[in-house]
């Protein structure tokens, strides 16, 4: 049985056959061979059951996830506010909860609202967990989205120059898409930019630079315009005000600054956006947040094609 609780949990190699069948399953939903989607991948796991369980609000990453699990032919239960909805309301532990759920289902969904309930979830639950984001700590198959995203464009990622632009402190999908890109040899630069209250904590940093064995992490305050003019990827984040707090982080990723970046770079983000990313910069060609968001779909159904047991017996 194979969690997914955080980035470590992915190899070079697996990452890069989910990747290359996320892009098959693209393909076919795409072009031509649509036929070939709705008919080829129905029945990959007839009969297996996905349960999602999420503890904070979520769009894209559970109804992804329940759209992958029907379009391969398997079946979805779940509670979307997990916290009033199930017996953690009665004083139920986390441990308890999964432990219960796992006897019901092949795989398991699961989204958190502290940091490190992945693991506690996973602690005593007999098929795999798929974290979808728990508090501050990681969010892993986003990375996994990210990932597929920026290879669309850089097939390489080698030299890559990424800026992460808003909250670096609190955000799990910065935290596990720089993690994830770290491991990667001779990825270019990542440059954390924020206000000074949502700043990437220095341990962080540290710890980027140590997984990639060089120095590539930088911290700036605010935006820096030299460093947008030679991004290849601009992660832009919202203020993650329900860990910890609302922070007005005073960014705005205006037009201004999308058209200060190269021609052939991108702009994503995980989304929700807020004011950090106004509508505007939606007519910008290298706006590619609503692209990202969609591959959630055929990066997920390839995930669940590999994680989701066939043979129990
Ligand atoms: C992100 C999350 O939940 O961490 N959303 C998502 O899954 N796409 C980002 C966010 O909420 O800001």
């Amino acid at each position: 049985m194979q969690h997914l609780l955080n980035v470590d949990d992915l190899d070079h190699d697996f990452i890069f056959e989910i990747i290359d069948r996320a892009r098959l399953i693209k393909r076919l939903r795409h072009g031509e061979e649509i036929n070939r989607f709705w008919s080829d991948l129905s029945n990959l796991l007839t009969n297996r059951l996905m349960i999602t369980m999420f503890f904070q609000p979520s769009t894209r990453t559970r109804l992804s996830f329940e759209a992958a699990m029907s379009y391969l032919g398997g079946k979805v239960i779940g509670t979307e506010n997990a916290e009033e909805f199930s017996s953690f309301k009665k004083g139920a532990s986390i441990e308890d909860e999964f432990r219960v759920i796992s006897g019901y289902c092949d795989i398991i969904v699961g989204r958190f609202k502290n940091d490190g309930d992945a693991l506690l979830a996973a602690s005593k639950c007999e098929v795999p967990i798929i974290n979808g984001g728990d508090g501050k700590g990681e969010h892993p198959t986003q990375a996994l989205i990210d990932l597929f995203s920026i290879v669309e464009k850089f097939p390489s990622p080698e030299q890559l120059h990424i800026s992460f632009v808003g909250d670096n402190r609190r955000s799990r999908t910065v935290h596990s898409l720089a993690r994830l890109l770290a491991g990667f040899k001779n990825v270019g630069r990542m440059n954390f930019m924020s206000c000074p209250d949502l700043t990437v904590p220095l341990d962080f940093m540290q710890e980027i630079d140590q997984r990639s064995g060089r120095q590539i992490a930088a911290l700036y305050a605010y935006v820096d315009d030299n460093l947008i003019h030679r991004s290849d990827v601009v992660y832009v984040t919202r203020s993650q005000d329900e860990h910890g707090g609302s922070v007005d982080n005073g960014l705005v990723f205006g037009p201004n600054y999308a058209a200060m970046m190269p021609e052939n770079s991108i702009i994503l983000h995980p989304l929700p956006r807020n004011s950090e990313l106004p509508i505007a910069v939606d007519n910008d060609p290298r706006a590619y947040y609503f692209d990202q968001a969609h591959n959630g779909l055929y990066l997920r159904m390839a995930l669940l094609e590999a994680l989701c047991p066939r043979n129990r017996f």
